[in-house]
């Protein structure tokens, strides 16, 4: 089963922006995708719509076989906890609470009791190699030890999908690059990504590259030597 699928999905904003104009997209298990384009191009919004915090003003958008647009606010949160993960440019950690509460929050709307919650975040620290940092609350962590919590609250769920918006776009060189090859490393073991990014370099390295202009998806293409 696909794990995403658009179909003829726009997005117009008041004021006649439109922001998406016809995509149709799918995103099959295991994949890791970058999507790349200029800046309003849309990829903000298509990944808003891919990860089902918005909704599409036509067209159709499925998250694991199930149709975003049949179901209420309530069963999207739903859906939304138990099947995709985000990260984003600036992280969005809670300030004054330390790495396992942050990525426990990651559990907080899948029912699972606070101590296992703290439990599984525990291991998720551990899985991005952040095992030292357990106590450390986020103004003392480093960018790219933040980004790295972000994505174990992520992870902590098990979702079938991690989106990423500009996931190095406020780190160095040097810490996005070890954030780049945590991503590498999930996808490895079965995880399905999917990366906005503008660092060209990033983009080439990933096994498929979206691109998108203007609201539409220009090329989508795969590549041999990058998916090895
Ligand atoms: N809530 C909104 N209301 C009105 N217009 C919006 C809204 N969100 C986005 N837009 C517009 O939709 C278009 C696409 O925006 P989007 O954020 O998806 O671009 P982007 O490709 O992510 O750009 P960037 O690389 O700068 O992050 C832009 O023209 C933007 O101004
Ligand atoms: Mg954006």
């Amino acid at each position: 089963m696909t794990v995403i699928e658009l179909r003829a999905v726009t997005k117009s904003y008041p004021g006649g922006v439109h922001a998406l104009r016809g995509v149709d997209l799918s995103i099959d298990p295991g994949e890791l995708l970058a999507v790349v384009g200029p800046s309003g191009s849309g990829k903000s919004t298509l990944l808003n719509l891919i990860g089902t915090l918005d909704r599409p003003t036509s067209g159709t958008v499925r998250v694991a076989g199930h149709d975003v647009g049949a179901l209420s606010d309530s069963q999207l949160s739903a859906l939304r906890a138990r099947h995709i993960g985000f990260v984003f440019q600036h992280f969005h950690l809670s300030p004054g609470r330390d790495a396992v509460d942050n990525v426990a929050d990651g559990l907080l709307y899948a029912g699972v009791p606070l101590k296992e919650r703290r439990v599984r975040a525990r291991l998720a620290l551990e899985q991005v190699r952040l095992g030292h940092r357990l106590s450390h609350r986020p103004h003392e962590l480093s960018g790219g030890e933040k980004q790295r919590v972000a994505i174990a609250r992520a992870l902590v769920g098990e979702p079938d999908l991690l989106l990423a918006d500009e996931p190095t776009g406020a780190l160095d060189t040097a810490s996005g690059r070890i954030v780049m090859e945590l991503l590498h490393e999930l996808h490895a073991t079965g995880t399905t990504i999917c990366v906005i990014t503008h660092d060209q370099e990033i983009a080439a390295a990933l096994p498929r590259h979206i691109r998108v202009r203007d609201g539409a998806v220009v090329s989508d293409r795969r590549s041999v030597e990058a998916a090895s």
